[in-house]
């Protein structure tokens, strides 16, 4: 079974040009800038679990432009389902803006199939208009079952917006996904081999039956778990999440695009041969002589770059994009 990276990202809440969300984050920048970020980890695919827009703001086709030109310099597609901030009407699913990729779609906009590789991607539109829980309906959990019923070559991923695991926060309590067993029972001994979600502006994981869930954080900003009870907060912060796919299992880790504070030692790594790929090696180890530097990253379709040497946050130093004429990825 070959090994992926996805990059997966989520709640973008992009409002018209020239707007800031709260009067203060520029989310086309954030949004562009963790486009650019993705280049560093060299992906298989890119994944973005909805609210793409911020209330319904019909950003669409600048947000689908951008996409596009970022799959074009990354060099892999970018999978984009909707959330309950896409409201119905200003959905630009259903204008074809964000299906580059689709191998078959299900009933409505948002639900489809996609193949990396041998790599199956599956999303859901799981919003349900008005109310704070999502859901899937019975036409949903049929058609993913006859997705599942043929297994694809190196597994699936499914993509959707309302995680079915709950938030930290009981302010957020039943704003997951409603009968969260239905969906686990269509996933009993299919080949999906992770759950991606977001909505909850802070990460969280678990599982699904057998299957590991991930809620990603938000490219947009941070929900406060510090918030009073009866409240809820947002921080400046601003991440990723790299997903690691191989024969072994599955991983996800959340990486913060905004400085989450000073530097506080830098050292030469020692990376062992038996480590995953470099930038999962032992960053604290002090260096051993005759330390062997390379590392294995043949399970991985495409290789991953050895880290940037330059203290700070690297991705800052690397070129914006694989194929980028230094050019940067602009909001509209
Ligand atoms: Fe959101």
């Amino acid at each position: 079974m070959n090994g992926y990276t996805l990059i997966h990202l989520t709640d973008t809440h992009l409002r018209p040009p020239g707007e800031l969300l709260f009067g203060a984050l520029d989310t086309w920048a954030r949004t562009a800038e963790a486009l650019r970020a993705a280049a560093r980890y060299r992906p298989d695919a890119v994944v973005v679990t909805g609210d793409i827009a911020d209330s319904g703001r019909d950003i669409y086709a600048g947000a689908a432009g951008l996409f596009a030109r970022a799959g074009r310099e990354l060099g892999c597609p970018v999978i984009v389902l909707p959330g309950n901030h896409d409201v119905p009407g200003t959905r630009a699913w259903t204008a074809e803006a964000f299906t580059g990729s689709r191998t078959d779609t299900g009933p409505g906009p948002g639900n489809e199939v996609h193949f990396v590789g041998g790599l199956r991607l599956v999303t859901l539109d799981s919003d349900d208009p008005g109310q704070p829980a999502g859901r899937l309906t019975g036409e949903q959990l049929h058609w993913l079952d006859a997705v599942l019923a043929e297994s694809a070559p190196d597994g699936t991923v499914l993509a959707l917006h309302h995680p079915p695991v709950d938030s930290l926060l009981p302010q957020l309590a039943g704003r997951g996904l409603a009968r969260p067993a239905e969906l686990a029972g269509v996933l009993a001994g299919s080949d999906v081999r992770a759950v991606l979600c977001g909505h909850y502006h802070h990460a969280v994981s678990g599982r699904l039956g057998t299957v590991p869930v991930w809620a990603g954080p938000a490219v947009s900003y941070g929900q406060d778990l510090f918030a009073p009870p009866q409240t809820v907060q947002g921080l400046d912060s601003s991440w990723l999440s790299v997903i690691r796919l191989d024969e072994g299992g599955f991983s996800a880790v959340p990486v913060p695009l905004r400085p989450a504070g000073t530097v506080v030692f830098s050292r030469a790594a020692v990376h062992h041969k038996a480590a995953a790929h470099p930038i999962a090696a032992h960053p604290i180890a002090a260096p051993l002589p005759g330390a062997v530097p390379a590392a294995d990253t043949t399970r991985f379709t495409r290789p991953l770059p050895e880290p940037a040497r330059a203290p700070g946050h690297p991705y800052r130093q690397q070129p914006l994009l694989p194929v980028s004429q230094g050019e940067p990825v602009a909001a509209p």
